[in-house]
């Protein structure tokens, strides 16, 4: 059986490749992330009106938030096309090389998980991003030589989980930063009722909203408890999506009212149960439950920050009053100000 705190990660499962015709190619199908959508449109539209390439982007964001959706959106809307890598496939220089003398011009080269490059690898892309000039070394010892080359010019678009991944030069290359955050109930209620619609399943509106209400702000996941909320609803209720079907979708699933799955709340009990509520070090948590501090940090409490769960302090991280009560903790007793 497919293991059900799989349904919640934001991270790609392969299923999700078939979802493909569910990303949004054009602006105008996007929803949410409004002020990066009109920003990019404005850098676009001056760019070909321009005639030149459009300036680097940096995507940074939790994962699920649309990053990859983006880079291919960028691409359509230069009319451009794109061609995909990522940080960890990228190996040596001479891949790097291998890779950006092959670009046409105009072209938009996407690297997912960018900060995964290796340093030697990485400082390849200074000069190719700032003077679209290729300037490696090749050979060893006394025939080693430096080879300079002129680049098309290109758009680089990266992706990173966090921009503090990244080492100062690259990151100030990039002339247009952008930040994923996560989206409204609201916005995922209208991607799910969008998908419903390219699946060409019924869904009513209490549904999808309470879908939106607990997919941790991220359209992967919302997406994905669609999916399986249908397979729930084929087999019930005549294959539409009704509120009491995904009610039951998601308790199987082990997604709470608060949208929280069982990895957020072992660690939110953990704290609490282990530390008295915090002050505790991230890496103390990742053991303590058995996860790497990277997921956690990347996966986990970026959502747990954003609904107010849990806070960041010099001395480590926090779980507030609002989770204990949400939980069903007793309240601590310095939150209630003894
Ligand atoms: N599917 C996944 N993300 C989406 C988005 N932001 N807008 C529309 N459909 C989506």
């Amino acid at each position: 059986m497919e293991d059900p705190d799989k349904i919640t990660t934001p991270s790609p499962l392969e299923e999700d490749q078939s979802q493909y015709s569910l990303r949004p190619r054009f602006f105008r199908e996007y929803i949410g992330q409004v002020e990066m959508k009109e920003n990019l449109q404005v850098f676009i539209s001056s760019a070909k009106g321009r005639g030149q390439s459009l300036d680097h982007v940096l995507l940074h964001g939790p994962p699920g938030l649309g990053k990859t959706t983006m880079a291919h959106l960028i691409a359509n809307e230069m009319g451009r096309p794109l061609k995909s890598t990522s940080g960890p496939v990228i190996e040596k220089q001479g891949d790097l090389a291998a890779i950006l003398t092959s670009l046409e011009p105009g072209q938009v080269l996407f690297i997912d998980e960018i900060h995964r490059m290796s340093r030697v690898v990485e400082e390849v892309l200074y000069s190719a991003m700032e003077d679209f000039k290729l300037d490696i070394m090749i050979g060893q010892g006394p025939s080693a030589r430096t080879l300079k080359l002129d680049l098309p010019p290109f758009t680089l678009v990266g992706a990173t989980t966090r921009t503090g991944l990244l080492s100062s030069p690259l990151r100030e290359r990039f002339g247009i930063p952008l930040h994923f955050g996560f989206y409204s109930p609201k916005e995922l209620s209208q991607i799910i009722t969008r998908s419903a619609g390219i699946l060409e399943t019924e869904i009513y509106d209490d549904a999808a909203d309470q879908i939106g209400r607990r997919s941790r702000g991220t359209p992967r996941i919302a997406n994905r408890l669609l999916k399986r909320a249908r397979d729930f609803a084929d087999h019930r209720s005549g294959g539409v999506i009704t509120g009491q079907i995904v009610n039951e979708t998601l308790e199987r699933l082990g997604v709470d009212e608060n949208g929280l799955d069982r990895l957020d709340r072992r660690i939110i009990e953990q704290i609490i149960e282990g530390y008295g509520g915090g002050p505790v070090g991230i890496n103390t948590i990742a053991a303590s439950v058995g996860e790497e501090s990277d997921t956690i940090e990347d996966v986990v409490e970026p959502y747990l920050l954003q609904i107010g769960f849990l806070q960041r302090t010099p001395r480590g991280r926090v779980v507030t009053q609002k989770a204990r009560l949400a939980l069903g903790f007793a309240p601590s007793a310095d939150q209630l100000g003894f």
